[in-house]
């Protein structure tokens, strides 16, 4: 049957600035990194996809190399977009990476104007897209002069293959050369991707989140969740987790479960507490993970109390 987006789907997400552009994203985004390559059933990554539409989530990450196999991700989502999402490709925010070794040779990885050129070439083609929303470079690349992979994403932008271009796992100073540089060329800097969570505060420490909003970016925070730790699931069945880290989860939750909420929404809800924070970026790999993780809305604020205990659990 063909699919019909939830027509109250705007109701229950919010939408926040990106920086200082004119372009709003969800609070919460959907990556495809893992659950949606040839690995798993199409059904079950097209049913993931409409619940987050469906709730909302305008936002879907891809890199090239998320599959798995590598490059899966992207077509399988190329897939579902022609059977169902076309109609709504205006309501869409799409994007994708290259940085990370994608194939053989030395022009399958890093930041070079020749990689990441032919990298968007065949992302838009796995996706059958004429264009992304976001293009990042996923990762530094200390090989490449950072003038060479930032101009390589202004000519993205002036060929028409992205709207908007981001960095992704920049430390801060990498933060505010790239900034600086995009700005100097003409195509503004719309977003940094790093990863934060309770659990890996990075973020704050090397101070990235101090140049994000000295320069007004965006910032989309990837594995909010820790990579699905900082779950109930893994608070009942810790296998594989260091015991510290399991005390830590148990005592998380029993904020969590003062706030009338799951692990996940109050480690969603902290990633968000910071206005510099665009977006959580969530993984999901069942239907139920959306309408838990967006209900984390419900409830963003914290007491001064609520942030210092939490605080005191992680030091
Ligand atoms: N730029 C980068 O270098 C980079 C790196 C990594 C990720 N990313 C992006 O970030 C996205 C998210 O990464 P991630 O998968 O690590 O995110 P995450 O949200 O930290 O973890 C997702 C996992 O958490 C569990 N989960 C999700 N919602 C839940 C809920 N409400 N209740 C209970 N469990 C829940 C599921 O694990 P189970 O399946 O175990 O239940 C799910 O697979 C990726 O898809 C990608 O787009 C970017």
């Amino acid at each position: 049957m063909a699919y019909e987006a939830n027509a109250l789907r705007y109701d229950q997400m919010i939408y926040r600035a990106c920086g200082k552009s004119g372009l709003k994203l969800p609070a919460i985004a959907l990556g495809l990194w893992r659950n949606f390559g040839f690995d798993r059933p199409l059904d079950l990554s097209r049913d993931i996809l409409h619940a987050a539409f469906d709730s909302g989530i305008t936002h879907f990450d891809l890199a090239n190399n998320y599959g798995g196999p590598q490059g899966a991700a992207e077509q399988n989502f190329g897939i579902l977009l022609k059977r169902d999402f076309l109609p709504y490709r205006d309501e869409l925010v799409i994007s994708s990476k290259a940085g990370y070794r994608m194939w053989k040779g030395p022009y399958g990885d890093g930041g070079s104007r020749k990689y990441l050129i032919s990298s968007i070439d065949q992302s838009l083609k796995r996706m059958g897209l004429d264009y992304v929303d976001i293009f990042y470079h996923h990762k530094p690349d200390r090989d490449t002069p950072i003038e060479e992979s930032m101009m390589a994403l202004d000519q993205i932008v002036r060929s028409g293959k992205a709207l908007y271009v981001g960095i992704s796992n920049y430390g801060a100073e990498e933060t505010r050369e790239a900034v600086r540089i995009l700005a100097a060329l003409g195509t503004p800097c719309l977003i940094h991707q790093p990863s934060y969570s309770m659990l890996y505060r990075w973020l704050e420490t090397e101070k990235v989140i101090d140049a994000i909003g000295d320069c007004a970016i965006g910032c989309i925070c990837f594995s909010p969740l820790s990579m699905g730790k900082l779950t109930n699931k893994t608070v009942n069945d810790p296998v594989g987790i260091d015991d510290k880290v399991h005390k830590r989860l148990i005592q998380l939750n029993e904020i969590a479960t003062d706030r009338g909420q799951s692990l996940a929404q109050l480690s969603l809800a902290w990633v968000l507490r910071d206005k510099r924070v665009t977006t959580a970026l969530i993984g999901a790999s069942r239907i139920e993970h959306i309408a838990d993780s967006v209900a984390a809305l419900n409830k963003l604020d914290f007491t001064p109390e609520e942030l210092k205990r939490i605080d005191e659990i992680l030091a």
